[in-house]
């Protein structure tokens, strides 16, 4: 009987989601049985060739990994090129990618394996939440399959891409309010939690210390990542996002939680895709998810570092 938590990665690569893969494929408590790709940090054709280089570079050549939806479901496109470059992976060199492209559909993806299941699989969405949301308007059915989604997305305090809304859910609040108006148990690890988990140059040397194709890849990434990250928003070492909410499946107890009501803004002119959290609990609406609030920042770094040691 595996105790592995089975999970459906679906992210926009984009330098932590790398980071996210690389954990989520060699934690010895993850079953990863797809990686789906959505627009995001770039375009959908970048994100989904960026996964491609980061699992050729891995040799994750045993997952499935399928393009999803390349737009937004309402609002116009946005991208973050100005923390993750042209390419949505820039600062490392990588060869052509030999990993394929799984033929389905992202959405068709994750219904199907949802929908074999027997209830124990978790979401890991780290961009836009347009997949999800769209195979919950597509298979309704899925929703009481979905054991719990741990996403990568919102905060309770500053936005990152204006100041009321952070990135995953500014690019597509229709499909985060679908999403979290789903009843599916949801694990919100918002920019609160993740500016907690800096990549301080320690923590690179540890990595570059590793001497691996994978390790000297995971470093260039860290490097340009925190070029942009100093230079957008000030950061001495950048926040690595999007493992976190993969370090939440796999050692919930890596961070405090609070369960409280969070609603999307999906009408505000200033505050579109606030993820706006009841910390006080004097919502009449239920509570609809964790938020992650405080990280142990060791811990953290500690299941990192023991995943990237596993790739030669
Ligand atoms: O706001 C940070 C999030 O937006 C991360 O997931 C990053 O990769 C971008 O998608
Ligand atoms: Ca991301």
């Amino acid at each position: 009987m595996s105790t592995k938590h089975k999970i459906i990665l679906d992210v926009d690569p984009g330098h932590d989601d790398a980071m996210a893969i690389l954990l989520a494929y060699k934690s010895p408590a993850i079953d990863l049985l797809a990686i789906t790709t959505v627009a995001g940090n770039q375009t959908l054709e970048k994100t989904t060739l960026n996964t491609r280089r980061v699992c050729t570079v891995a040799g994750i050549t045993d997952v499935p990994i399928a393009a999803g939806c390349d737009r937004p479901l309402v609002r116009p496109q946005t991208i973050a090129d100005d923390i993750h470059g042209e390419s949505g992976l820039d600062g490392p060199r990588f060869p052509e990618p030999t990993v394929p492209l799984d033929p389905r559909h992202a959405v068709d993806l994750i219904i199907e394996l949802l929908m074999k299941s027997d209830g124990d699989i978790t979401l890991v969405p780290t961009g836009p939440l347009t997949n999800i949301a769209m195979a919950m308007r597509q298979e309704p059915r899925i929703i009481q399959k979905i054991k719990h989604i741990s996403l990568m997305g919102g905060a309770y305090g500053f936005g990152n891409v204006t100041p009321s809304a952070e990135f995953n859910i500014y690019a597509d609040a229709e499909a985060a309010r679908i999403v979290f108006e789903s009843g599916v148990p949801i694990t919100m690890v918002g920019l609160d939690l993740t500016h907690q988990a800096v990549a301080t140059p320690e923590v690179v040397e540890r990595i570059r210390a590793l001497n691996t194709p994978v390790s000297e890849m995971s470093v260039a990434l860290l490097q340009f990542f925190a070029s942009t990250y100093k230079k957008r928003q000030g950061f001495d070492a950048p926040p690595v996002h999007d493992p976190c909410a993969v370090a939440w499946v796999i050692d919930p107890a890596i961070m405090q939680t609070k369960h409280v009501r969070v609603d999307i803004e999906i009408h505000a002119e200033f505050s579109y895709g606030r993820t706006v959290c009841d910390l006080f609990g004097d919502s009449p609406r239920p509570a609809n998810a964790l938020v992650a609030t405080k990280l142990d920042f060791g811990r953290f770094w500690g299941i990192m570092l023991d995943a990237l040691k596993q790739y030669k």
